[in-house]
C-alpha cells in the first residue's frame, strides 16, 4: 500500500506536469515558425530582440516545467529503494517473531522471504517505467485529440461528379464562425440571410468594406465553408451533394494572396491540370497578361520558381495564379481580390480577356477598385454581412448609397460605368 500510493502521486504529479509542458511546445513552435515566415517584417519593425526574448521566455517556461516533470521523476527511486528496504526489514523481523513463536516453520520463512523479494523486485519495474508512462499518457492525451478531431466538412458518399453549368443561388443563407476552440458558434452571424441568383456566364462584381463577408460569401461556392441554415446550390444543386473533388475543379478560386510553389514554372501551371500541354499552358498565360514578362524569362516555362514564388513581383504572382486557375477549365472562376497588385491597365486587359475567351464561364470579381467591376454585369454590394444592392453599376450609381459613395470616392464617373 505504500508503495502504491507514493507511485499513484508521483505519476499524477508528473502528468499533471507534462500535460502542461506539451502544449508549450505547441507555442514556441508557433512563435520560431511565425518569425521565420515573417522574418522580413519582423526586420522592418525592428522586433528582433521582443521576438527572441518572446522565445527565450517561452523556451524557460518550458525549462522549468520540464525540470520539475524530471525532478518527480528522479524522486521515484530513492522512494522505491526506500519503500522496499522498510518492507524487508518488516517482512523479516515479523517473520524471525513468527518462527519464534513457533507459528511458522523455517521453510515457510524462507519462502516468505524469497516470495517477498520476487514482489519487490517485480513492483520496482513496474515502478521505473511508471513515470514513462506518465509522459506518454500526456503525450498520447495530445495524439488522441489530433486524430479525434472531426472535420465540419463531409465528402457526400456518391457524390454527384458533373457540375452542369456555372449558375450559382443562395438561398437564405446564414453562417456564423466557430470559436477559437471549435466548440462553439460565435456570437454574431458573418452571413445573415443571403438570397442570390446568378447565371451562368455573368460577370458579378462585389464590392463591400473590410469585414462585409465577401470572402466568407465566396468561400461558400466551393464549399470552403458550409452554412448552419439555407443552401448554396451550383446548377441548381445544392452544393453539398457534389462530390467535392469535381467541385473545387469546376469552382476554382484565385486568392489575392497566392502561393507558388518551387519548380519550373510548368510545374507550377500544372497544379491546374496535371496533363496540360505546353500549348494550353501558353494560352492560359495569354489570357491572364502573363505571357508579356513569361515570354522575357530565360527557358520561358523551365524557369525556376524559387520558395513561394520570391523571384516574381506580386502582380506577376497574381497573374500566374490567374492562369493556374483557367487551366482548371472551371464553369466559375472567383477572384478575391486577386488583381490588386497589378495597374490597372493590366486590370482591364485581364478582364476584357477573360470576357472573350473564357465567355462561358460565370466570373466573381471581389474588389476593392470600382474600376475592377465597372465592367461587371451586375454588382453585389456587401456591408457587414449582408447583400444591400445587387443591380447593375450604373443602376447603383444612382440607387445604392454605399456604392455611390465608393465612386464619389475614388474619383468614378457615371460614364465609366456599364
Ligand atoms: N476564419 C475565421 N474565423 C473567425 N472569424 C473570421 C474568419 N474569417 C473571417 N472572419 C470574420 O468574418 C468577418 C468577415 O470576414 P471576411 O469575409 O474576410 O471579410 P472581407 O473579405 O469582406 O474583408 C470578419 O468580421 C472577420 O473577422
Ligand atoms: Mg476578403
Amino acid at each position: 500500500p505504500l508503495i502504491v500510493a507514493s507511485l499513484s502521486t508521483i505519476i499524477f504529479l508528473a502528468t499533471k506536469i507534462y500535460t502542461k509542458a506539451f502544449p508549450k511546445f505547441d507555442e514556441i513552435n508557433k512563435i520560431v515558425e511565425e518569425n521565420v515566415r515573417g522574418i522580413r517584417t519582423v526586420k522592418s519593425y525592428t522586433r528582433e530582440e521582443f521576438e527572441d526574448k518572446k522565445f527565450k521566455d517561452k523556451a524557460a517556461e518550458i525549462k522549468q516545467l520540464m525540470t520539475k516533470g524530471e525532478i518527480y521523476g528522479g524522486l521515484t527511486n530513492p522512494v522505491l529503494v526506500c519503500t522496499i528496504n522498510i518492507s524487508l526489514t518488516l517482512f523479516i523481523s515479523l517473520g524471525s517473531l513468527a518462527f519464534i513463536d513457533g507459528i511458522i516453520d523455517i521453510g515457510n520463512f524462507q519462502a516468505l522471504i524469497s516470495y517477498g523479494i520476487n514482489t519487490l523486485t517485480a513492483v520496482m519495474m513496474v515502478a521505473f517505467i511508471a513515470v514513462n508512462i506518465a509522459m506518454s499518457f500526456a503525450s498520447g492525451k495530445r495524439v488522441c485529440e489530433v486524430l479525434n478531431e472531426v472535420p465540419t466538412l463531409t465528402n457526400p458518399q456518391n457524390g454527384c461528379e458533373t457540375i452542369e453549368n456555372g449558375s450559382i443561388e443562395f438561398d437564405d443563407v446564414h453562417f456564423s464562425f466557430r470559436d477559437k476552440r471549435g466548440d462553439k458558434l460565435a456570437d454574431e452571424e458573418c452571413l445573415k440571410g443571403i438570397n442570390l441568383k446568378i447565371a451562368s456566364g455573368e460577370v458579378i462584381g462585389i464590392i463591400g468594406g473590410t469585414g462585409s463577408a465577401k470572402s466568407t460569401l465566396v468561400n461558400m461556392i466551393p464549399r470552403f465553408y458550409d452554412p448552419q441554415i439555407g443552401t448554396v446550390k451550383v446548377a441548381g444543386r445544392d452544393v453539398r451533394s457534389y462530390d467535392l473533388v469535381p467541385l473545387r475543379d469546376s469552382v476554382s478560386m484565385v486568392l489575392q494572396k497566392n502561393v507558388l510553389f518551387s519548380g519550373t514554372l510548368r510545374d507550377n501551371m500544372r497544379w491546374g491540370d496535371p496533363q496540360a500541354t505546353d500549348a494550353q499552358i501558353d494560352r492560359a498565360l495569354a489570357i491572364a497578361c502573363a505571357s508579356e514578362f513569361v515570354d522575357q524569362l530565360p527557358g520561358r516555362l523551365d524557369y525556376i520558381v524559387d520558395q513561394g514564388g520570391a523571384n516574381f513581383s506580386g502582380g506577376q504572382k497574381q497573374r500566374l495564379c490567374i492562369a493556374r486557375a483557367i487551366l482548371k477549365s472551371p464553369k466559375v472562376l472567383i477572384f478575391d481580390d486577386s488583381t490588386s497588385a497589378v495597374d490597372t491597365k493590366t486590370d482591364k486587359k485581364i478582364r476584357n480577356s477573360l470576357r472573350e475567351s473564357i465567355p462561358g464561364v460565370t466570373k466573381i470579381i471581389v474588389a476593392q477598385r470600382i474600376s475592377s467591376v465597372a465592367d461587371a454585369d451586375r454588382v453585389i454590394v456587401m456591408d457587414d454581412g449582408r447583400v444591400v444592392d445587387f443591380d447593375t453599376p450604373s443602376h447603383l450609381f444612382d440607387s445604392s448609397r454605399i456604392f455611390r459613395e465608393v465612386c464619389d470616392l475614388q474619383g468614378v464617373k457615371k460614364e465609366e460605368l456599364r
